[in-house]
């Protein structure tokens, strides 16, 4: 086995071409260096050019692929979405993979470019634009034995999300947990509808969309620091014992956790969030746990992006 396919579940696909958002770091970059190791031209999209540097040049490094590249793409501006877009197509080659990835979760309340607050303008109006723009350019290089994907990447909040359509930016009352999730459900909702579309045209093009479960990274940077805390303390112990335990475990973290947030004694939004989030986190990950058998997996952004892989189908 070569160094370009190892650990690779699917054969090499060298005639494919991918973007992915946010591939510099985190879940977009295990993604990206994956599908380098298939051999595809790697498209990442980002916003951050030295960070990106090192991206390609370690994935280069790592999985001998020449054809990983960068352009810049600030999600949370459309005019950069416009400008990626161009400078992608006068390239002129096909596009058969577009992860939809880059994402903020529980950011303070702050503005796009466009003034879109921010969870819904960069996760979900920045891919719901891109994936418009290059739709023809995937339509044309799907074929019907081979879709071309859209793949995006939401989350298992989206189950406690609200469409609050009424103040859709948030801006009479501001919950970054209630943006972060109200994001990931307008993305499912465009997947859902955007395939049925797809489906009925009968387009050489699939829209799918994936929870990638719980996964260590720094989205979370911005999450009240007790339940980061405890993430940082107990994490990597927890995935690594039975299902059972860790539920046990999970749930003394959770009681513990509330318990802190309870003594500070400022029951304000911050804390029901955090409160709300160490829940959910603890659901998603028996919910992870349950469906992929496997606790170690869990804190993996490379298992995360073989399981966002396997749900693409190639
Ligand atoms: N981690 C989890 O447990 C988890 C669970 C469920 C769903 N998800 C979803 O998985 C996706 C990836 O998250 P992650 O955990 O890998 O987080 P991450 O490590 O923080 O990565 C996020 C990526 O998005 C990029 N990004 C942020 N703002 C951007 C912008 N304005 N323009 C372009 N790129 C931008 C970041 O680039 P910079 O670093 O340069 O800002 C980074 O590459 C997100 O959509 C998230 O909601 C994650």
């Amino acid at each position: 086995m070569t160094e370009r396919t190892r650990g690779a579940v699917f054969s090499p696909q060298p005639d494919r071409v991918a973007i992915v958002t946010g591939g510099t770091d985190g879940i977009g970059y295990s993604t990206a260096k994956y599908l380098a190791r298939l051999g595809m031209h790697v498209i990442i999209a980002g916003n951050n050019e030295d960070k990106a540097d090192e991206a390609v040049r370690k994935i280069k490094g790592e999985t001998l692929n020449d054809r990983v590249e960068f352009l810049y793409c600030d999600l949370a501006s459309m005019q950069s979405i416009r400008r990626f877009v161009q400078k992608f197509q006068r390239k002129r080659i096909p596009l058969h993979v577009l992860v939809n990835n880059a994402g903020v979760m529980m950011v303070p309340q702050r503005k796009t470019v466009d003034g879109f607050e921010e969870h819904l303008g960069l996760n979900y109006l920045g891919h719901f634009l891109l994936t418009n723009l290059l739709l023809d350019t995937l339509r044309d290089s799907g074929s019907p034995g081979r879709s071309a994907r859209v793949v995006t990447v939401s989350s298992a909040t989206h189950y406690v999300g609200e469409l609050n359509l009424g103040d859709l930016q948030g801006s009479r009352s501001y919950s970054p947990h209630g943006a972060y999730a109200q994001s990931k459900l307008a993305l499912v909702l465009f997947t859902y509808h955007l395939q049925g579309l797809l489906a009925a045209q009968g387009s050489p093009v699939t829209a799918n969309v994936a929870d990638p479960g719980v996964v260590d990274t720094d989205l979370y940077k911005h999450v009240f620091w007790p339940t980061r805390l405890v993430k940082k303390l107990f994490g990597r112990w927890f995935f690594k014992v039975s299902p059972r335990r860790t539920i046990i475990i999970i749930t003394i973290i959770t009681i513990i956790n509330t318990i802190i947030t309870t003594m500070i004694n400022t029951i304000n939004t911050t804390i029901i969030n955090t409160i709300t989030i160490t829940i959910l986190i603890t659901t998603t990950i028996i919910n992870t746990t349950i469906k992929s058998g496997g606790w170690r997996r869990c804190l993996s952004s490379e298992a995360a992006a073989e399981r966002a892989e396997h749900v693409q189908k190639f």
